[in-house]
């Protein structure tokens, strides 16, 4: 639901070898193939005579992994203390026979009817003090002891039956993590004020970090906190943000410390996220996760590659390695506004664009309907009368299409020489005083990561703490919450020969989202030899030129001033409001051996390609490939001494792709020199 500055020779080498280490594939199943594909699938749904059939549908396709279980509490565990886990131990022997691995989910998203019943106080207080009732998802309270108990008993019993289990190759976690709701109820306000006693130690620091003589906020007793609901005190909000990451890393760590005790550690152990859903901090969440999985859905409308290969990037970030999507839409979701079906040919473009940015199973959500529940209408691969849909046929497509791959895909990854920074304190510290409703920090990343992204042919996305002395370039569209840690880290890497851009609002806030008391950027000022004298949120469009040529700055206006000698204007305001008017929007300097370029305003379309085009050129970066026509996205994995590379046509027209020389095309099972794509066509070469 949804919701590297040209470097020497040698040491570009080693900086390559160093992204590469890191870019190891722990995601592929170690002796099975090296891009999968699946299904949810959910046995305890049918009567067993019929399992047999889905089997075979699904083998015919060449699925090879089916995701089971994490709703199945009530089959596993019918009552307190008695399971039922023959069923499953057939279901899971039935998907071997048909050469297709299980990965379990433990079913805490959907605690049963005789637990709710017994523990009311498990469900979900609403921030409008409602309680929820039985038969949804995510009913229960994360914060909960006495629900953590029943979640460790159950995650533990699965653990010892099937931890060694040879068809069972992995774990999820729960499902979406709840969305990261919360119970707004006295355990969880009671652990709130716990947590944050553990981090301020005393009420007087937090009053000074929280600035509280503002509106009378001032606390005297830690019970006199509450959880904010609605708009609160910014030090608060972002404080209540940290508490639920904090609060679903242990609800996860709880699950995890009793699969490990039981599980081979060949078993993995994920949880499936959902791109920039952004309810807790992902960084946190996923470091002690084998590797992280999301849920890709289009909803309403028509794949965007650019948007969805950014939250594809997103997700191989988070850990800074391959990943897995673990659900995707069967053609059509039914959540959404318009729940229509993607083109004909779509549904492979989706899949292919995973595995190109570094996914090594692509699933589907799900199998088939279940007769009765909330998602009748959902997508599926094979109808209420149990016989394939037409999408089917494409799915089988890839499923063909990945197997014919596996040889060349298996331990490869993607590896940038471009990183974009990603901040979610920053992101969260926008959104809540946006000064115009106009902004919209992750349109602002997607504006950096679409020309870039052409550019380059492969970015990352990684978090604003993660190393960066592999890249060439480094960009923080949006790095609003930047305290003096981070801003040595970057100083670092700029000080070492990086190139650091910062886009608008970067350097405003503490860790405590309380304003610094500089401006922007901040700890950055003396490095970029200048500052924001003042912000604007725009009411019209502004003019602005320079080297990057000229066009309209929107939404946000940054008035730069107070340079150094060698700080350099790139790009003026021109006639605006009178403030605006003449004055830097871009500076850059050379800072240690490298450089760091303040972009103060948010730039129209053209103006950011040619800003890109000067990022790029300006750091040394390389295409991966070399130029591919509109509506082509491609994409390098490379590993154990090879590159794959993966072109992918997104557009309804077809287009030809000169390749740099005669290659193999591994789909089209011939050698060329260049490519016919078709309509939503693919090609994989080597
Ligand atoms: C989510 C859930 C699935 C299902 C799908 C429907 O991502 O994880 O259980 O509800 O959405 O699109």
């Amino acid at each position: 639901m949804r919701w590297l500055r040209v470097v020497p020779c040698l040491a570009a080498l080693f900086c390559a070898q160093l992204t590469l280490a890191q870019s190891s594939v722990p995601s592929q199943i170690p002796g099975h193939d090296a891009v999968l594909l699946g299904t949810a699938w959910y046995p305890e749904q049918w009567p067993e005579s019929r399992w047999e059939d889905d089997l075979r549908l699904m083998e015919a396709a060449d699925i090879k992994v089916v995701r089971i279980t994490e709703f199945a509490w009530s089959r596993m565990e019918p009552s307190e203390g008695h399971y039922d886990f023959e069923w499953l131990d057939r279901a899971i022997a039935l998907a071997a026979k048909h050469h297709i691995v299980s990965v379990l989910g433990t079913p805490t998203a959907t605690p049963p009817a005789w637990l709710t019943l017994k523990h009311p106080e498990i469900l979900r207080i609403e921030p409008d003090g409602q309680r929820v009732t039985h038969g949804n998802r995510a009913h229960a309270s994360a914060a909960s002891v006495i629900y953590r108990e029943y979640c460790r008993k159950i995650a533990g019993q699965m653990a010892l039956r099937y931890g060694k289990n040879p068809d069972v190759v992995g774990w999820q976690i729960d499902n979406e993590y709840g969305y990261a709701l919360m119970s707004y109820d006295d355990e969880t306000r009671g652990q709130f004020r716990k947590w944050l006693k553990s981090k301020y130690g005393t009420l007087d620091t937090l009053n000074a970090r929280w600035t509280t003589a503002y509106w009378s906020e001032t606390y005297d007793d830690w019970n006199e906190i509450p959880i904010p609901v609605g708009e609160h005190n910014p030090g608060m909000m972002l404080e209540w943000k940290h508490f639920i990451t904090t609060t679903w890393a242990d609800y996860q760590q709880n699950q995890i410390t009793v699969l490990r005790a039981h599980v081979e550690p060949r078993q993995f152990i994920t949880g499936n996220f959902m791109g920039f859903f952004d309810g807790f901090d992902h960084y946190p969440i996923t470091e002690p996760l084998t590797f992280a999985a999301w849920d890709d859905y289009v909803g309403t409308g028509h794949l965007d590659p650019v948007y969805n290969g950014l939250s594809h990037d997103l997700t191989r970030g988070f850990k800074r390695q391959n990943f897995w999507v673990m659900e995707t839409q069967p053609g059509m979701v039914n959540w959404s506004r318009l729940n229509n079906q993607l083109n004909k040919g779509e549904v492979r473009v989706m899949a292919w664009q995973a595995v190109a940015h570094g996914a090594d199973e692509v699933g589907f959500w799900q199998w088939r309907s279940a007769l009765n529940g909330q998602e009748e209408y959902h997508g599926t691969l094979v109808g209420a009368d149990g016989t394939p849909v037409p999408v089917y046929t494409e799915a089988s497509q890839i499923g063909h299409e990945f197997a014919l791959t596996q040889d060349a895909l298996r331990g490869t990854a993607p590896v940038s020489e471009v990183a974009l920074l990603y901040s979610y304190d920053s992101h969260w510290a926008i959104q809540w005083q946006k000064h115009t409703e106009k902004y919209d920090d992750i349109g602002l990343l997607k504006s950096y990561y679409g020309p870039l992204r052409k550019l380059s042919q492969s970015v990352d996305v990684v978090s604003a703490n993660a190393p960066l002395e592999g890249y060439k370039l480094v960009v923080a569209p949006s790095l609003n919450v930047l305290p003096k840690d981070l801003a040595s880290h970057l100083l670092e890497y700029v000080h070492n020969g990086g190139h650091l851009v910062l886009g608008p609002r970067s350097g405003m806030k503490d860790e405590f989202n309380g304003l610094q008391a500089q401006r922007q950027p901040g700890y950055l000022v003396d490095a970029l030899g200048g500052r924001v004298e003042q912000f604007y949120a725009l009411e019209k469009d502004v003019p602005v030129s320079g080297t990057w040529g000229s066009g309209e700055a929107s939404i946000w206006a940054e008035q730069m001033g107070s340079l150094a000698p060698d700080t350099k204007t790139l790009l003026s305001y021109g006639k605006s409001n009178g403030w605006l008017d003449d004055q830097p929007a871009v500076v850059t300097r050379s800072y240690g051996k490298g450089r760091i370029t303040y972009i103060g305003a948010v730039l129209d379309e053209k103006l950011m390609t040619a800003a890109a085009a000067w990022m790029v050129q300006d750091s040394g970066v390389t295409p991966v490939f070399g130029p591919v026509p509109d509506g082509v996205e491609v994409s390098r994995r490379r590993g154990n001494g090879k590159d794959v590379f993966i072109l992918i046509n997104s557009s309804q027209e077809a287009r030809n792709v000169a390749l740099p020389r005669a290659m193999k095309l591994l789909l089209a099972g011939k050698a060329a020199s260049s490519v016919e794509l078709g309509p939503y066509g693919v090609e994989v070469v080597q």
